[in-house]
């Protein structure tokens, strides 16, 4: 069946519902074997970046396994790299339903989840008994419940927790659905959050014996003096890594739209621009020295080429993948080459 029609089916339900759906059925068409006669990407140039070689620069992004129980599934669509999460210290339910709403004339999704997930213990169990041997980011963040003075103490748990398990470390400090969350992007906060990170990853590749990279997550909705303090942060502290971006909270060109005035982050089409933008400004500002994986928006594969030319080493997709299926895997995959 062509990824058309399934999604004009599944489009008719509740998004999560369907969304919910997709995931079990996926990960039962691996069980039964079928996803084994999917044709794999054309081979693309091994890159290194974060000291981590790539196959194929196209990774799924956060949030579409938030419990990593659909790994080994996902890992058969095409992907360079899986990212899972974002995961919390404890498990929570997120915010109350409907959270999740498509905008379909724009190609765009909000949504307000909320960091619903099964909590650190319970992901990191599911991670350990995938057989999934690709790259693996594992996105972390703090429960909705933790002040945001001890914010730092949340994501230390789950980097210890984690740390065996990963390729790298995302660190979520960008959704817009955990109330405060952002705050952490202020030159203070992530100051002291990515000393400690910092320290505490030393301790762990010390302990392991393997060095595992930190990727700091950021939002498209940040102006000219953050990117600059921010910047400054992530090079001072030796950060490995940027993804750039999560969803936006501007609504500019939707709000007239069926959904368009929802609270949430926004993603897919509408955020093409921004996060590039984003991307642009803070490539400059990195001057190479900090590789960026860009996120947001990619529907095509000349998105995905249009990413790395302003700047990306790697790109991600979520919400690309809701609406054209995974032939854009294999698109993005082949323009980057
Ligand atoms: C339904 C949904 C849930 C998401 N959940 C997370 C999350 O838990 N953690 C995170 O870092 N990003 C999350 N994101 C953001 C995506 O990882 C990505 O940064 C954003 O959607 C932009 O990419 P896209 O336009 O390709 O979707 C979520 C996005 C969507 C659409």
């Amino acid at each position: 069946m062509s990824h058309q029609l399934i999604r004009s089916l599944l489009f008719k339900f509740d998004a999560e519902f369907s969304h919910d759906l997709t995931l079990k059925a996926l990960s039962l068409s691996n069980k039964i074997g079928l996803l084994s006669f999917l044709k794999p990407p054309n081979p693309c140039k091994l890159r290194t970046v974060m000291g981590i070689p790539f196959q194929n620069p196209v990774g799924l992004a956060a949030g579409l396994d938030k419990n990593a129980n659909h790994i080994d599934a996902l890992g058969k669509l095409g992907f360079g790299f899986i990212e899972v999460g974002t995961i919390t210290p404890r498990p929570q339910i997120g915010n109350p339903k409907p959270r999740l709403f498509r905008l379909p004339e724009v190609q765009g999704i909000i949504n307000r989840f909320g960091f619903n997930n099964v909590g650190l213990e319970t992901a990191v169990e599911n991670i350990r008994l995938s057989k999934y041997k690709g790259v693996l980011g594992i996105n972390i963040g703090k429960n909705f419940d933790t002040p945001i003075e001890k914010a730092g103490d949340d994501y230390l748990l789950c980097m210890k927790k984690v740390y065996q398990y990963a390729n790298y470390i995302a660190i979520n400090i960008s959704s817009p659905n955990t109330k405060n969350l952002r705050d952490l992007q202020e030159t203070k906060a992530l100051n002291i959050l990515l000393a400690q990170l910092k320290e505490e990853q030393t301790r762990l590749a010390d302990y392991y014996g393997r060095y595992v990279p930190i990727a700091l997550k950021i939002s498209p909705d940040l102006t000219d003096k953050h990117l600059d303090t921010i910047s400054k942060s992530i090079i001072k502290n030796r950060i490995d890594g940027v993804i750039a971006t999560n969803t936006t909270i501007s609504r500019e060109s939707v709000s007239d739209l069926f959904n368009g005035k929802e609270v949430g982050g926004m993603s897919g089409k509408p955020l093409f621009k921004l996060s590039n933008s984003i991307i642009r400004e803070l490539y400059e500002r990195l001057q190479g020295e900090v590789p960026i994986i860009g996120v947001g928006g990619i529907f095509s594969g000349e998105d995905a080429l249009e990413k790395i030319n302003a700047g990306a080493e790697l790109v991600q997709i979520y919400s690309g993948l809701v609406y054209q299926g995974r032939k854009l895997v294999l698109d993005a995959c082949q323009s980057i080459g």
